[in-house]
């Protein structure tokens, strides 16, 4: 198949799956020349700009909830509930989806946020939502069913999301941003580094690779867990996201093309290349790389990171730069996942 008649089928396939659009897509790639020369590297050095995805301020959450919150998931739901830290992105963004839908929303946060008054913390409270705080992440599960009975109990239904909107369907996002990205570049070789955690972003981009036959070389850089498990995770949504995809398209597991598919998904998950060198000491704790990453962005391409997620994988992105991992790559994308708002708390 042609690139363009694969990309075509892929775009197809995910047309018949539910969706409620949110997102300002396609996101544009910015070509950041200042920062390629900064880092001396001969490699046309990209930012494809999911930071402007828009919606609710933004962020890879946007595209994830759009298939989260599909139009039949939403059939007699009066309430969304979700989980995340005290200064989630996808809680913010969660929040603005469910007043935008007409839903009530309850966040099951687990921790106090040092300064409820800013960044993503002021945003979940600005969008309306109803914060129910637990003592640790191993807590969420409980409080989100307990929530759910207690919204039936009173005659409402839940639809509970889970953390980070990545699941099979949140992943189905990250195919669009895949397509995208491969029109843009017109199928040319690249590198593409991007700040992973739950994992749904990357599954998406995997799933999207393996539906194109396109391999630029993803990297996925933790913010928090073993490199490992990181690409586990990352992989088993990707193949659940390529069954889901073939399912709702009509072919079930007995299909040559669904059994094609997930081999190709497999292979494009084992492709990807995680790392969790640029963690330090800990989720959203800086470290000079991610402050160093942070000052380039800013003042050699204009674009604002944040600690938790983005400047750890642009850190990542500077490093093998300037340590020649990537000497002869034609061109090196950044995908800005957004989380801006965390520079503020
Ligand atoms: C700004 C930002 N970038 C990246 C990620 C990681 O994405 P994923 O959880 O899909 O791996 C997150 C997750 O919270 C995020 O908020």
């Amino acid at each position: 198949m042609g690139d363009a008649t694969a990309a075509r089928a892929a775009l197809k396939q995910l047309a018949r799956v539910g969706r409620t659009r949110l997102a300002a897509t396609p996101t544009p790639l910015v070509a950041v020349p200042g920062l390629a020369a900064q880092l001396q590297t001969a490699a046309t050095v990209h930012v494809k700009a999911d930071a402007w995805t828009g919606f609710g301020l933004g962020g890879n959450k946007v595209r994830k909830l759009e298939y989260e919150l599909a139009p039949k998931r939403l059939e007699g739901a009066t309430d969304l509930v979700t989980p995340g830290g005290p200064h989630s992105n996808h809680c913010r963004v969660a929040a603005a989806a469910a007043a935008r839908l007409g839903l009530e929303c309850t966040l099951v946060v687990d921790g106090v946020p040092e300064n409820a008054g800013r960044g993503n913390a002021a945003l979940h409270r600005l969008f309306g939502a109803r914060i129910v705080t637990v003592e640790g992440r191993s807590q969420r599960e409980a409080a989100m069913e307990a929530e759910a009975r207690r919204i039936a109990t009173a005659g409402g239904r839940a639809l509970v999301v889970p953390l980070g909107a990545s699941t099979p369907r949140g992943a189905l996002g990250y195919v669009h941003a895949l397509v995208e990205l491969h029109h843009q570049l017109n199928g040319a070789a690249a590198w593409v580094f991007v700040s992973s955690s739950s994992g749904g972003t990357m599954a998406g981009l995997v799933l999207g690779c393996a539906l194109l036959g396109w391999r630029p070389q993803l990297v996925a850089v933790s913010a928090d867990d073993p490199a490992d498990r990181i690409k586990s995770v990352a992989a088993d949504l990707a193949v659940k996201a390529a069954k889901l995809l073939c399912e709702d398209a009509g072919s079930g597991p007995e299909s040559a093309w669904h059994a094609d598919l997930v081999e190709r998904t497999r292979e494009a998950a084992e492709a990807v290349i995680a790392t969790d060198a640029f963690v330090g000491p800990g989720y959203g704790r800086p470290t000079p790389a991610s402050d160093d990453a942070t000052l380039l962005f800013a003042r050699r391409a204009g674009f604002v990171l944040d600690p938790f997620y983005t400047a750890k994988a642009a850190a990542a992105m500077v490093e093998w730069i300037r340590d020649g991992k990537l000497d002869g790559v034609p061109h090196v994308v950044f995908l800005h996942t957004g989380g801006h708002p965390a520079l503020f708390r």
